[in-house]
């Protein structure tokens, strides 16, 4: 019996998964979102036969799909921002918007491929398709597509400003690769300092003190003390209107510490001008 009833849920969700397809737009309060059905009825639906494609590398093979411009239209895009584009199991990487909104026929022009009731071939090695939603190119060789510019089982595209974009001088020298301790570090701080502190003059809060400017912590601290600060501010300096947070072990690490701190010395050396 209870086999039953997993079987039927198990039907109820597979069967509600089919047709149910949405791509999702979003560029700050707007927010687009396409069913499969009025992608389909979309104008300048056509089909494309793509000869050899990241999915689908072994044969060519044809796509119904829109032209990706068309689905942006009257869509806020700001170049200063990030566009990125999202997929069913929740990767997401930035793709850049002149090259996916041209229309220009000497440059390779993006395509949005819909997956309609005709189901696409399983990806190699996978159960699912490469749908719902693909982004594929009309001669790729013209912009030298790179394969990283053919995202599968799309779901959306989201337009947004980082915090670097947004605040230039919180941003580490742009120099250091994103593994480096002081951009690891830069994350750390917008998830946890950045609501009631800013740096360089940069950032919305009113509530604690600028970080790096006129001094840095880094400067004026004492080796140890900062982590005694974060883990308890009372540590430091004792009074009961104190507003800043405790941070214990399991809300920042002892490693993810240690990146905050280089991230903080390392903008001692990035002061902005007139400071
Ligand atoms: C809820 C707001 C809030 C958060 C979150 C917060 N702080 Fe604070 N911080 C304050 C306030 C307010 C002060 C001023 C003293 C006080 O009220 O405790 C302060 C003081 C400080 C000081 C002392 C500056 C000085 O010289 O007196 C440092 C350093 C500091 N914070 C670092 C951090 C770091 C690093 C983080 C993130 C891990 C952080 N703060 C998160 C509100 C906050």
């Amino acid at each position: 019996m209870k086999r039953c009833i997993l079987f039927t849920l198990l039907l109820l969700a597979l069967s509600s998964s089919v047709g149910a397809a949405e791509l999702t737009i979003e560029s700050g309060a707007q927010k687009k979102i396409f069913t499969t059905a009025q992608l389909l009825k979309m104008p300048g639906v056509k089909k494309i036969k793509v000869e050899k494609d990241p999915a689908y590398p072994d044969k060519a093979y044809t796509y119904t799909a829109v032209p990706a411009a068309s689905l942006f239209e009257g869509v806020k895009l700001d170049p200063k921002g990030t566009l990125q584009f999202h997929c069913t199991d929740g990767f997401a990487a930035p793709i850049s918007i002149p090259r996916l909104l041209n229309q220009d026929p000497r440059a390779s022009v993006a395509y949005l491929a819909i997956e309609g009731k005709e189901k696409w071939p399983k990806l190699r090695g996978g159960k699912k398709t490469a749908g719902p939603f693909y982004l594929i190119w009309e001669k790729p060789e013209l912009s030298n597509v790179g394969t990283e510019e053919w995202p599968f089982q799309l779901d959306g595209f989201k337009w947004q400003l980082s915090v670097a974009e947004l605040y230039p001088h919180t941003a580490p020298d742009a120099k250091l690769l994103g593994n480096s301790p002081e951009q690891k570090g830069y994350l750390v701080f917008q998830k946890n300092c950045f609501v009631c502190h800013r740096v360089n003059g940069e950032g919305a809060s009113e509530m604690g003190p600028d970080l790096n400017i006129p001094f840095n912590p880094t400067e004026y601290f004492q080796a140890g003390y900062l982590l005694k600060l974060v883990r308890n501010p009372q540590n430091l300096r004792k009074w009961p209107q104190s507003k800043m947070t405790s941070f214990n072990e399991a809300a920042l690490s002892e490693a993810d510490f240690k990146d905050l701190e280089a991230y903080l010395r390392h903008m001692a050396g990035r002061k902005v001008k007139g400071n």
